[in-house]
């Protein structure tokens, strides 16, 4: 089998929510670009819903309305389900048993150091009662990638602890059963900007219970209203006056979404980002100029994508289709990596018919 050679892409999303903005330069708008590359031999997305239960078993009805939302979200920024598989996890019963015995290959303390898992905990307030299932996660996600046999995995820098783990567990499983399984590298976001993008007013993160975020779904109109009231410098009050840019997320967005040539379509008095921050600093340049051009901007690459989800919404039985598909595709892969798996750990009972014949020949002599 080439499987050293071939180069494997998975990664995904807890389908928790509609994807926004941030999603998008994080995460989506690579995997959009690594798709259409022709560098990978096979790239698998798909949605955890496993993992969003971990912290959701009370409120299934929320993953699962959100499963359809994040496909339309997949399709809509361009994904391919001819190039991309893409596959809910809770229809891979693969991934349980995979999960099942990668749990005799990490300690109880080990699972409590990971710093994501440990911050998460704090967040959700947990305290004591912290599901098992939750402080487990990163096992089942390593079996994830480890099922696919996924070489590169594009994820956020929250997700390194994740990917040092599967690391790890897979290590140790070539260590104890022979080489099987594949050690994944992480690809982070190669712009700053693009690591973590702060919500619309400048805390750090979008999320949608602080109700800071653009979604890819929203209308142009909504795109307009938040941009408009973005948080900026609170001490930049008059045009005059000099403005910052440090936290000033409206240049926080402009990193991350404007290209030279936007300028000559939208702001043509500059000749670049640069350029416009040196006015703003200098004083002179007023927020809502800027704001329009970041709407303007912001249009520009969220147009293509809501007209797409808009098409694929007046069929939502055949974006199903498309998910079923790609599960029974997955699957195949990740039953292939199950057979090997099996025999590494020789629980392959029945298909071993050296093991059989052996104990019956020994049987014989007594
Ligand atoms: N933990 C990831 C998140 O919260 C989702 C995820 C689950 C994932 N399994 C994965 C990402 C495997 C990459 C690879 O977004």
């Amino acid at each position: 089998m080439n499987m050293k050679k071939e180069k494997i892409i998975l990664t995904g999303d807890r389908p928790t929510g509609k994807l926004h903005i941030g999603h998008y330069v994080g995460s989506l708008r690579r995997r959009v670009e690594l798709q259409n590359s022709g560098l990978y031999d096979r790239i698998f997305v798909f949605e955890a819903d496993g993992q969003a239960l971990t912290d959701n078993i009370d409120n299934p009805s929320k993953v699962r309305s959100n499963v359809i939302e994040v496909a339309l979200d997949y399709l809509a920024a361009g994904l391919d389900p001819e190039k991309t598989t893409l596959f809910i996890q809770s229809q891979i019963p693969e991934l349980c048993e995979l999960t099942f015995y990668f749990l005799d290959l990490v300690s109880v303390s080990r699972l409590q150091r990971n710093p994501t898992v440990k911050t998460e905990i704090r967040m959700r307030g947990f305290d004591e009662s912290i599901p098992a299932g939750f402080l487990a996660y990163p096992v089942s996600q390593a079996a994830d990638i480890a099922a696919f046999r996924a070489t590169h995995v594009p994820a956020g820098e929250d997700q390194e602890p994740m990917l040092e783990q599967c690391r790890e567990i897979v290590r140790r499983f070539n260590y104890i059963y022979g080489e099987t399984l594949v050690e994944p590298e992480i690809m982070l976001p190669d712009n700053s900007a693009c690591l973590r993008l702060p919500g619309t007013d400048g805390k750090a993160k979008m999320s949608k219970s602080l109700g800071n975020c653009i979604y890819l779904s929203d209308s142009a109109d909504e795109v307009e209203r938040k941009v408009k009231s973005m948080y900026t410098d609170p001490g930049h009050l008059r045009v005059s006056d000099p403005g910052r840019l440090e936290g000033n997320c409206v240049f926080t967005y402009l990193d991350a979404f404007c290209r030279a040539e936007h300028f000559g379509r939208y702001l043509p008095e500059y000749a670049s980002l640069d350029e416009l921050k040196a006015h703003y600093t200098r004083g002179g340049l007023g927020d809502m100029k800027v704001k329009k051009f970041l709407a303007a901007v912001m249009q520009e690459m969220l147009e293509p994508i809501r007209k797409r989800r808009a098409e694929f919404e007046k069929d939502i039985p055949s974006v199903y289709e498309i998910l079923r598909k790609g599960c029974e595709q997955a699957r195949e892969v990740a039953a292939n990596t199950m057979a090997d798996v099996r025999r590494a750990m020789k629980i392959n009972y029945f298909d071993d018919t050296s093991l059989i014949d052996e104990r019956a020949a020994s049987g014989k002599e007594d």
